[in-house]
């Protein structure tokens, strides 16, 4: 009998999958860098797809680079009538990620071609995913409610057109910029989950739609982006300040996880959380309060004084659906706003995989018995 001699990790916590110089996370001082820039600095100073273009290519990009790449993503928006059909064939209740998980996987269809050694392809499919997915997403809300989807207006800059896609009116300045510094915030964070699920798909030299849908439906789960639309049920569930310790005993009790709360890797309030707890403060100045974030604020301190000591304080997820909410985004697109941005960190390790491809092939402990003998169906 063989003997066992490696540990195993639940979650693979603490192994490395990788090496990579994308983006670096000090869970204990609360640091989120991207190549290198912590991302507050890019919150301020980038716009999303500059940081796009930082994370894919390792440089911020110089004032021709982003001219251009700001031009072919602009000019690659459209998606093909035959996408568009697919959808209107959607069931009406299904969820948005799975309507883009699907709709990522047909870009797959009509861009077929797979050359992966060379780089004009990889930019113009990288071109192609942060440019449609979305006008895939916006695409989806209006046609679930028996409406045509809305073109996308080559004058409005990246956010803005987005939400101008989702809600037919050209948004306001700050509502455009906030929703881009989200997009910033989210784009991307080391080997989580879907990340990890890009990469191993990615190490098979699929094309990079496959690697996306693969990432898209990882990160449709409850315990990776789907956070963000549990938290606001959870806050609407509490409905007042006075019922936040009742509410958060009871879960306490059930044992039950408190969406928004906690990370794998950060031991302190996510950084990010702090940068959009800011936004969302800027969105209530401007356009009126939302009583759910006195709820939140209580439940933040509630959490802190029973749970800081497990390292337990608010994750990216607390904070970002009352911005959306606020943006007048429908929760259940919350997950997929976090898949338009995330795309950029998934073809970052998409490209960084390529670069030094070797197929994942983990290994296991096999738990189970040797040597057993079939029975015969009548004898079971
Ligand atoms: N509420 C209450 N207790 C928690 C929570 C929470 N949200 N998160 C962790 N804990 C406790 C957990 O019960 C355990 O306690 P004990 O050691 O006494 O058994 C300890 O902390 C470690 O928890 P874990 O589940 O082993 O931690 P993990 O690293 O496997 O899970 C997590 C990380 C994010 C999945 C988890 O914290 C969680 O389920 N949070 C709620 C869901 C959520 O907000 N997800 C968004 C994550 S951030 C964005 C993203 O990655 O997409």
């Amino acid at each position: 009998m063989s003997v066992v001699c490696i540990e195993f990790k639940p979650g693979l916590e603490g192994i490395p999958a990788t090496q990579s110089s994308i983006s670096y996370v000090d869970g204990q001082q609360g640091i989120l860098e991207y190549r290198g820039i912590n991302v507050g600095q890019l919150a301020k100073h980038s716009s999303f797809l500059e940081t796009a273009y930082l994370l894919i290519w390792g440089h911020l990009p110089s004032e021709e680079e982003l001219k251009i790449f700001e031009y072919d993503v602009r000019h690659h928006r459209r998606v093909k009538f035959r996408i568009r059909d697919m959808m209107k064939c959607f069931p009406e209740t299904g969820h948005p990620m799975d309507a883009l998980q699907a709709s990522a996987a047909a870009l797959g269809l009509f861009y077929s071609r797979r050359a992966l050694d060379n780089p004009e392809y990889i930019r113009s499919a990288v071109v192609r995913l942060l440019a449609k997915i979305p006008t895939m997403v916006a695409a989806f809300k209006l046609i679930r409610s028996g409406n045509d989807p809305v073109m996308p207006r080559d004058d409005l800059d990246y956010s803005a057109n987005f939400l101008y896609m989702l809600t037919e009116q050209v948004p306001e300045p700050l509502a455009a910029r906030i929703f881009d510094v989200c997009l910033t915030l989210h784009a991307e964070h080391t080997i989580n989950a879907s990340t990890f699920s890009a990469m191993v798909t990615a190490s098979t030299l699929t094309d990079p739609y496959a690697v996306v849908a693969s990432a898209v439906g990882t990160l449709a789960g409850p315990l990776h982006g789907g956070a963000n639309e549990d938290v606001i049920s959870m806050l609407e569930d509490i409905g007042s300040v006075e019922n936040v310790r009742p509410y958060l005993d009871g879960l306490l009790e059930r044992k039950a996880k408190i969406m928004g709360f906690g990370h794998r890797v950060y031991k302190v309030k996510d950084p990010r959380a702090l940068i959009l707890q800011e936004l969302a403060e800027e969105l209530f100045d401007k356009f009126g309060y939302d009583k759910n974030y006195e709820i939140a604020l209580e439940l933040e301190k509630a959490v802190e004084e029973k749970l800081a000591h497990k390292g337990i304080y608010p994750n990216v997820d607390f904070y970002s659906g009352l911005v959306y909410r606020k943006l007048g985004i429908p929760m259940d697109l919350f997950t997929p706003i976090f898949a338009i941005s995330r795309v950029a960190g998934w073809l970052a390790h998409w490209k960084e995989q390529l670069a030094a491809n070797r197929i994942f092939r983990p290994t296991q402990i096999y738990t189970g018995d040797h040597n057993v003998s079939y029975t015969p169906i009548e004898e079971r």
